[in-house]
């Protein structure tokens, strides 16, 4: 429920204008108090009656309309918004909030709120996939506007391709996200890997492990939920990108080493739950090997072990490494902590039931770097994600 919520929605100019109506809907059975904005174009898809009628609200269409009370529309709204949606955003609006242009009521409220942002994008698949749009879709991003993703679709337009504006429930699902999550890594970027990684000894074969990346994909979420520019890199995985994740895919260890040392620069944080493998075979076979003698021995060679690397020049990041043992788990994991820097280890033994690998679940013991320990008992990969950031945050601090 959203009571006592402000939620003001900007609805721009474009065919998706009639799905803003039932996203008002739904918030408004949700309890929240709703102000629409409608552009210009906006008005041609949709009335303002229609808005009026479901938000109970008055709605703003011009920047110079006569204040219904004695407050400045767009400053009053900025004010009392605890997010702001534009729902649906076209590529005009988007390039206007990324360049600094407040030239009507919705664009000057936005620039004038404090508040959260969410913005649904909905447009042709060329004007999406527009390098400038793009740039200004990174650049919000950045500044800490959060964005929910067009689907993949049959366009207005008659085009099929991405640029479909989200389905109202999810916006919905988003807005409770956002509004209900504590902001707490809010201009903090998380670098996370999951999954396993593949070592290719021929065309067809790979020496590979169990890893989802159930657990590390659940950390990338919960990051983003709570308001951080979160990097996934991630081993070959089925799983879904998480909301607002700029997602990495890796196959090697070699592959999954060169793309952490891009990314680390910017990371404040980076918690490294992939499975990597230790090993590669030291020659890859440009051919399928066939079948010969009754033995076939693959030399392996070491990989590069990169959360050491990390550790190496870990500077002010806070370093989060995983253990997954089947002996001695404190032992080994204390010894991986001294020997690859880090500021605590989420240690788990593959032995325990609902621990480890593919499974929602898992169970663990966080080991400090001063060598203290918390058992954490058998807890969703999502909820134990919120413990993990809870703790790099108080590193952090
Ligand atoms: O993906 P799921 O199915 O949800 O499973 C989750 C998990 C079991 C994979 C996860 O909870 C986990 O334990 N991940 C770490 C597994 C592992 O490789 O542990 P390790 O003890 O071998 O490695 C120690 C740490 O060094 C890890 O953070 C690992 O990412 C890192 N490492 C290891 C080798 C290497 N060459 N480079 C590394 O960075």
């Amino acid at each position: 429920m959203f009571s006592n919520k402000n939620i003001v929605l900007g609805v721009c100019g474009g065919i998706a204008a009639y799905k803003a109506c039932e996203l008002t809907s739904r918030l408004k059975k949700q309890s929240a108090n709703v102000d629409v904005i409608m552009t210009k174009s906006a008005a041609e898809f949709v009335t303002s009656l229609t808005f009026q009628s479901l938000s109970l609200n008055q709605v703003v269409t011009d920047m110079f309309d006569k204040p219904k009370y004695w407050e400045i529309e767009h400053i009053s709204l900025a004010k009392k918004a605890d997010i702001i949606v534009i729902a649906p955003a076209t590529a005009n609006v988007i390039g206007k909030l990324a360049n600094g242009i407040a030239d009507d009521a919705l664009t000057t409220t936005v620039m004038a709120s404090k508040a959260l942002k969410l913005i649904a994008p909905a447009m042709n698949t060329n004007m999406y996939e527009n390098v400038i749009v793009q740039k200004n879709i990174e650049l919000l991003k950045q500044l800490g506007y959060h964005f929910i993703e067009p689907g993949e679709g049959r366009l207005a337009c008659g085009d099929i391709g991405k640029g479909k504006m989200a389905e109202p429930e999810a916006i919905e699902a988003r807005i409770k996200e956002l509004l209900l999550t504590n902001q707490d890594l809010q201009g903090k970027t998380v670098l996370v890997t999951a999954g396993p990684t593949r070592e290719a000894i021929d065309p067809v074969r790979f020496i590979t492990n169990h890893s989802t990346g159930k657990m590390g994909f659940a950390i990338a979420e919960k990051a983003a939920a709570r308001g951080a520019k979160v990097y996934l890199v991630s081993g070959p995985s089925n799983l879904a990108t998480p909301h607002g994740v700029d997602r990495f895919d890796v196959e090697s260890a070699v592959n999954m080493y060169e793309t952490v040392m891009k990314l680390k620069e910017n990371a404040d944080i980076i918690i490294k739950s992939a499975a990597v493998a230790d090993y590669r075979p030291a020659e890859q076979s440009s051919e399928k090997i066939k079948k010969s003698g009754d033995e076939l021995i693959i030399k392996l060679q070491k990989n590069p072990d990169i959360l050491q690397e990390l550790g190496k020049n870990k500077g002010n990041k806070v370093l989060i490494g995983f253990a997954m043992e089947t002996q001695n788990l404190i032992e080994n994991a204390r010894a991986k902590v001294a020997r690859k820097n880090l500021d605590f280890i989420v240690a788990n033994d593959l032995r325990t039931e609902g621990a480890g690998f593919a499974g929602d679940t898992n169970v663990v013991k966080i080991i400090d770097k001063d060598g203290s320990i918390v058992e954490v008992p058998l807890l969703r990969k999502s909820e134990l994600a919120d413990i993990i950031l809870d703790k790099a945050i108080s590193v952090m601090k």
